[in-house]
C-alpha cells in the first residue's frame, strides 16, 4: 500500500526514545515510578458496584440511551455546588461534563487555537496538555515555575507575545508537585486581569491535599477570564473517564459544539453511576483515605530518597497529589540515568519530556501514588544504585566531576 497521507500536524509526532525505553521495561520485575496512575487498591469498587446496580435497576433505560452533550444535569449541579464551596461561583449551565479532563484540553485547543497561535505553558508542564494542545500547532511560550509556583515576571514577559491561553496546574502540579502559594496566586491573577489571555486552570489533584491549607482556585478571582478543569480520575477512578470544565457561557457554548463533533456526549451510564456514588456514598471518608495513603507514600519516598541518594541531589516535598520532582547532581543527565535505572529494575520519566524546548535534562519525575510502600523503598534503593554507578569512575580511571555538597532542598522546577 502507498504511504498513507497523514495530516501535517502528525509530522511532529514521533515514537519517543523515552517511551520506547519505558515500554521495554514493562515487565513485572521492574518497579515503575514513571506512570501517573492512582493506587488501584483505593478504588471504591464495592460502592461503585452497588451504585451501578441501582442505576441499572431504577434508571436503566435512560442510562443506556444517548444523552445530552453538556452532560447529566444532576451531576453538573453537583459540580457547580462543589465549585461554589471552593469560591468559584458557577451555575450548572456553565459546566460541561467531559470524557476525562484530557478531553477538555483537546476541546479548548479546537475552539481557540489556529496554527501559529501562542500558548503560555508552565515549564515543566503536563505532558498530556502539551500533546493535546500541540495537535493544533500553536507556538508554546514556556513560563518557568519556581518554588512559589508560576513566576509572575516570566508570565508578564510571555504575555507580551499575546498568547491566547495560559495553561496552569496550580495544585500539586504534574510533574513538579509544586503548588502556587497564596501570594503567587494573587500576583498571577493580577497579571492576568485586564489582559486578553484566557487562563486554563487544570485542577485534577486539588482534592488530594494531605498537608497545609486549601487555597482557592485562581479562576475564583478572574471574573470570567478563566476556565477551570476538574477530573474524577484521581479522586474516584480514571476508568469512568469523567471530568468537567467550568467556563463562561460564551466559551462553554463553543466547547459544547466541539464536543458534539468529538463524541456526542460522555457515557450517560458512567455519569449516573458517578452521580449516585457522589450523593449516596461517603465521599469525604473516601477522600480522607486517599489523602492518608498518599501522605504515607510521599513520606516513604522522601525518607528513602534521603537514605539512598547522594548529596547534590534534591527534590520537592509536595503537599498533595501524586508526584515529586527530583534534581540530579550537576552534570548528570536523567536520560543517561534512565538507561542505568532500567538495568537496575526501576523506571521514572526524565524531565526533558515535560519541556517544550528540550531543557530539564538534570531533572526527573517520580510517582508515589501507584507503587506500594514496599516497592517505593525498593525502587528508590535501585535508583540510588543506578545513580552511584553513573557517578562511579569510568573504566579509563577518570572520575566524573564530584557533585557539589549541598543540603537536600527543594528544586527550582
Ligand atoms: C494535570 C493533568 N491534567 C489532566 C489529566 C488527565 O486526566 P483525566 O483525563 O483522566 O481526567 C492528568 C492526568 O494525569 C493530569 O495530570
Amino acid at each position: 500500500m502507498d504511504q498513507p497521507r497523514f495530516a501535517r500536524r502528525m509530522n511532529g509526532v514521533r515514537p519517543s526514545f523515552i517511551r520506547e525505553i519505558l515500554k521495554a521495561a514493562e515487565d513485572s520485575g521492574v518497579i515503575s515510578l514513571a506512570g501517573g496512575l492512582p493506587s488501584p487498591s483505593l478504588f471504591p469498587v464495592e460502592d461503585l458496584a452497588v451504585c451501578a446496580a441501582r442505576v441499572l435497576a431504577e434508571d436503566g433505560s435512560s442510562a443506556l440511551q444517548y444523552g445530552a452533550t453538556q452532560g447529566h444535569g444532576p451531576l453538573r449541579e453537583w459540580v457547580a455546588a462543589r465549585c461554589a464551596a471552593r469560591g468559584v461561583r458557577v451555575e450548572a449551565d456553565e459546566i460541561l461534563i467531559t470524557t476525562g479532563s484530557q478531553q477538555a484540553l483537546d476541546l479548548l485547543g479546537r475552539v481557540f487555537l489556529d496554527p501559529g497561535d501562542r500558548v503560555a505553558v508552565e515549564a515543566p508542564g503536563y505532558l498530556g496538555a502539551l500533546q493535546a494542545l500541540g495537535a493544533y500547532e500553536p507556538r508554546f511560550c514556556p513560563v518557568p515555575l519556581n518554588l512559589d509556583g508560576g513566576d509572575p515576571a516570566a508570565l508578564r514577559r510571555a504575555l507580551r507575545r499575546r498568547p491566547k491561553l495560559y495553561y496552569a496546574v496550580p495544585n500539586f502540579q504534574n510533574p513538579s508537585g509544586l503548588t502556587y502559594s497564596e501570594d503567587c496566586r494573587r500576583c498571577i491573577t493580577q497579571v492576568l486581569r485586564g489582559c486578553e489571555t484566557l487562563l486554563v486552570e487544570d485542577d485534577p489533584y486539588g482534592e488530594l491535599r494531605f498537608e497545609g491549607r486549601d487555597l482557592p482556585p485562581l479562576a475564583a478571582n478572574l471574573e470570567g477570564r478563566g476556565v477551570l478543569l476538574g477530573s474524577f480520575s484521581k479522586t474516584v477512578a480514571p476508568g469512568l473517564r469523567l471530568g468537567w470544565v467550568a467556563a463562561p457561557r460564551a466559551v462553554l457554548s463553543k466547547l459544547v459544539i466541539a464536543k458534539q463533533g468529538a463524541d456526542l456526549h460522555s457515557s450517560p451510564l458512567a455519569q449516573r453511576i458517578l452521580h449516585r456514588y457522589l450523593t449516596e456514598c461517603d465521599v469525604e471518608a473516601h477522600l480522607a483515605r486517599l489523602q492518608d495513603a498518599y501522605r504515607q507514600r510521599r513520606d516513604r519516598m522522601c525518607t528513602a530518597l534521603g537514605a539512598h541518594l547522594p548529596s547534590g541531589t534534591s527534590w520537592t516535598r509536595p503537599e498533595g497529589g501524586m508526584f515529586l520532582w527530583l534534581t540530579l547532581p550537576p552534570g548528570v543527565s536523567a536520560q543517561a540515568l534512565l538507561e542505568e535505572a532500567v538495568a537496575q529494575g526501576v523506571t521514572f520519566v526524565p524531565g526533558s519530556s515535560f519541556h517544550v524546548d528540550g531543557s530539564g535534562a538534570g531533572k526527573l519525575r517520580l510517582n508515589f501514588s501507584h507503587p506500594t510502600p514496599e516497592r517505593i523503598d525498593e525502587g528508590i534503593a535501585r535508583l540510588g544504585r543506578a545513580l552511584q554507578r553513573l557517578l562511579a569512575p569510568s573504566p579509563d580511571g577518570r572520575r566524573r566531576p564530584a557533585p557539589r555538597k549541598e543540603e537536600i532542598e527543594p528544586c527550582q522546577g
